[in-house]
């Protein structure tokens, strides 16, 4: 349990380091390494990714890039300090083999070896670091449920004062578990704080039916009936039903604590406007980002996963609009570069061979039953891929993307001399490139 006096002592921890951060010399460099057009329309801004802690990422937001005061929204889904390893499910298919069965793969971990100290620790560093990017107009809507919202909620007043507290809205769903101890918890719980008194929020409106479904007819109160029954119009109340991503949805990435694009759409549209600059950082499979630019809003996203990268990666990149992958570290982590895919360049035909992949870095616990499987056909292990046919030694900007199952593809635009360059991930979420002249 966590006292009062170890509650600000993590509050006070937090502050140090961030201050401790601000001040230090230490900077990270992010190199852009992908570039998605999205049938880019040039007067659209470029969107952006970026694998890495998001503390390192929001610092050089600030210091180098001068995004303080520039960010409208800002919505997190953090872990929710749970104490479990999160999975994402993978399935590999092949025309030779046939489908494999289901593995799970590891997402991200939300266990703290210091408990709720260590981890409200690392919120408040990441909440002070955000409110300095938001914009005097902004808000920032936290994502947590019962695990730490309480715990959270003292956090914020704290950063963001008790007086730009807005709501607490509560997001209620069906699916999930029970027990016979206690009330099924079907709900997650989002602290919505602006960062002044001037923050913009448009007020949405919902219907609200009326008892027994029946028309009331007051005097001047419009009614409206639909295949429901008669009711009226009325302010958006702070309970929120929206179905989370089922195992059927066409929204599903796989992606373990996936959100439904239809909640992200809600908190843009009374959080900020058209054109606006919004961010998520702890983004997971990209949800935030779909949903943005769907929306006309520019967005930033990170998280520090790989698994989530390139679910985002996957996602983004068939939909339009445009936006740019960076890494930071110049590619020298572990999951940059593990895998490596050979291909046959036929005149225009490119015809993928094989891909190779380490077994120390097949993170599934039945690994040597996959490698069995892999065996027979390697390539099933890849994602996604995307050819680059002018490639400028720097970033890659594709002009082809296949999928999952798609093993060749025409590549007929290569001008001259120019070097084609394939990058991918595989379903791991490694990232692998290389390329040929
Ligand atoms: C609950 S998930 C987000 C899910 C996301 N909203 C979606 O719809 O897919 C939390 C994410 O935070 C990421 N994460 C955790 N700590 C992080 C950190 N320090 N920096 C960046 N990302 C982090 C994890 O990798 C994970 O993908």
């Amino acid at each position: 349990m966590l006292s009062l006096k170890n509650l600000a002592d993590a509050f006070d921890q937090g502050r140090k380091q961030f201050h401790n951060l601000m001040s230090s010399r230490d900077s990270w460099e992010y190199e852009v390494k992908e570039h998605y057009d999205g049938g880019h329309d040039n007067a659209k801004p470029v969107n952006r990714l970026v694998k890495s802690d998001n503390l390192t990422y929001m610092k050089y937001l600030i210091k180098e890039k001068k995004m303080a005061g520039k960010i409208k929204l800002i919505y997190l889904d953090p872990p929710f300090f749970s104490n479990a390893k999160y999975q994402s499910s993978v399935q590999l298919q092949s025309d030779k083999v046939g489908k494999s069965r289901l593995y799970k793969v590891p997402a991200y971990d939300d266990r703290w070896s210091d408990g709720l100290a260590e981890y409200l620790t690392m919120l408040t560093v990441r909440l002070m670091l955000m409110k300095e990017l938001l914009s005097d107009k902004g808000s920032i809507w936290v994502h947590l449920d019962w695990h730490g919202v309480h715990y959270v909620k003292i956090i914020m007043d704290q950063v963001f004062g008790e007086k730009n507290f807005i709501n607490e809205v509560i997001w209620t769903y069906k699916s999930g578990g029970s027990n016979k101890k206690s009330f099924s918890r079907k709900h997650d719980n989002l602290l919505l704080y602006s960062k002044s008194s001037k923050y913009d929020f448009n007020l949405l409106r919902e219907k609200s039916y009326n008892r027994e479904l029946k028309p009331y007819r007051f005097k001047g109160v419009k009614e409206y009936e639909d295949e429901k029954g008669w009711y009226t119009v009325v302010n958006m109340k702070d309970v929120w039903s929206i179905d989370m991503v089922g195992r059927t949805s066409k929204e599903r990435t796989g992606y373990a604590t996936q959100k439904p694009e239809k909640l992200i759409g809600r908190i843009l549209e009374a959080s900020s406007n058209e054109g606006d600059i919004c961010a998520d950082f702890f983004s997971g499979s990209g949800t935030f980002g779909c949903v943005c630019s769907r929306m006309n809003r520019q967005w930033i996203m990170c998280d520090s996963g790989g698994p989530a990268i390139s679910d985002a990666v996957w996602r983004l990149s068939g939909q339009e609009g445009c936006f740019e992958v960076s890494f930071n570290g110049k590619g020298t982590e572990p999951w940059f570069g593990v895998g490596s895919l050979s291909w046959k360049l036929d005149k225009d035909l490119m015809v993928l061979q094989e891909y190779k992949l380490n077994e120390q870095y097949i993170p599934v616990k039945e690994a040597e039953e996959m490698t069995g499987y892999l065996e027979k056909d390697s390539l099933s292990l890849i994602k996604l891929w995307s050819i680059d046919m002018n490639y400028d030694g720097q970033v890659h900007r594709p002009d082809i993307i296949l999928t999952k199952g798609q093993r060749s593809a025409i590549c007929s635009g290569k001008k001259g001399s120019a070097r084609i360059h394939v990058a991918g991930y595989d379903v791991f979420g490694n990232r692998f490139e290389g390329s040929e002249e």
